[in-house]
């Protein structure tokens, strides 16, 4: 059983400089889930991005590679800012929970979803990464990603093309792409993989108004 001691919120520099921001959170160590991770994946993006993608958490390939969507989950967002002409370089990518929880299945790291205060433990990282970029939108992948920004639970398919306000931002909710990895049935796939692209196009069509 955990000791309660063993987590509280992180506590980030004052800065609005991302690089010391990561830099710092690489020593995090508010939660137990730095005992798990290979290393902190914090966000990654223009200090100016007008548009921030938050994710749930890193998943296995994030956690080695230290960069936020770099995996199966990342290839559908890499490859629907492909379709739309959205440079994925222009957008800030990040997550609610800096460390990859998981547990084994024989040699292999299952995802495991983080807990409400795992995510509170990390959100002054996330917050902190918000005050720095200031994105005009939020596009939230999955519930946790809600939770985090929002601060609530939030149904996705029942969120979906509302619009929501945090941080001095626009926010809006869509499924996380392991939603469509996951999704048994073909049919669900590709609705939720439309679904996605569609929210995606109106979060960056967003930024124009
Ligand atoms: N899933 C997430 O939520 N974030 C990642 O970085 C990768 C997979």
């Amino acid at each position: 059983m955990r000791n309660r001691k063993d987590i509280h919120p992180a506590s980030p520099p004052q800065t609005k400089d991302l690089k010391q921001l990561r830099s710092a959170a690489k020593d995090c160590t508010a939660c137990p889930l730095h005992l798990l991770g290979t290393q902190t994946v914090f966000g990654e993006g223009p200090r100016k991005a007008t548009v921030m993608l938050v994710g749930e958490q890193p998943g296995n390939q994030e956690d080695l590679r230290g960069q936020p969507f770099v995996g199966p989950s990342g290839k559908i967002i890499d490859d629907l800012c492909d379709e739309l002409g959205i440079d994925r370089a222009d957008v800030y990518v990040t997550n609610a929970v800096k460390h990859f929880k998981w547990h084994a299945r024989g040699k292999i790291r299952l995802h495991q979803k983080p807990d409400l205060s795992e995510i509170a433990a990390c959100h002054p990282w996330l917050e902190a990464e918000i005050n720095s970029v200031q994105p005009r939108i939020i596009l939230c992948l999955g519930a946790t990603a809600a939770r985090a920004v929002l601060g609530k639970t939030t149904a996705i398919g029942a969120s979906r093309g509302k619009s929501f306000e945090a941080s001095g931002a626009k926010v809006l909710v869509t499924w996380h792409p392991s939603a469509i990895l996951r999704s048994p049935e073909l049919k669900s796939r590709e609705e939720k993989l439309k679904d996605l692209k569609a929210d995606l196009k109106a979060a960056w069509a967003a930024t124009e108004l």
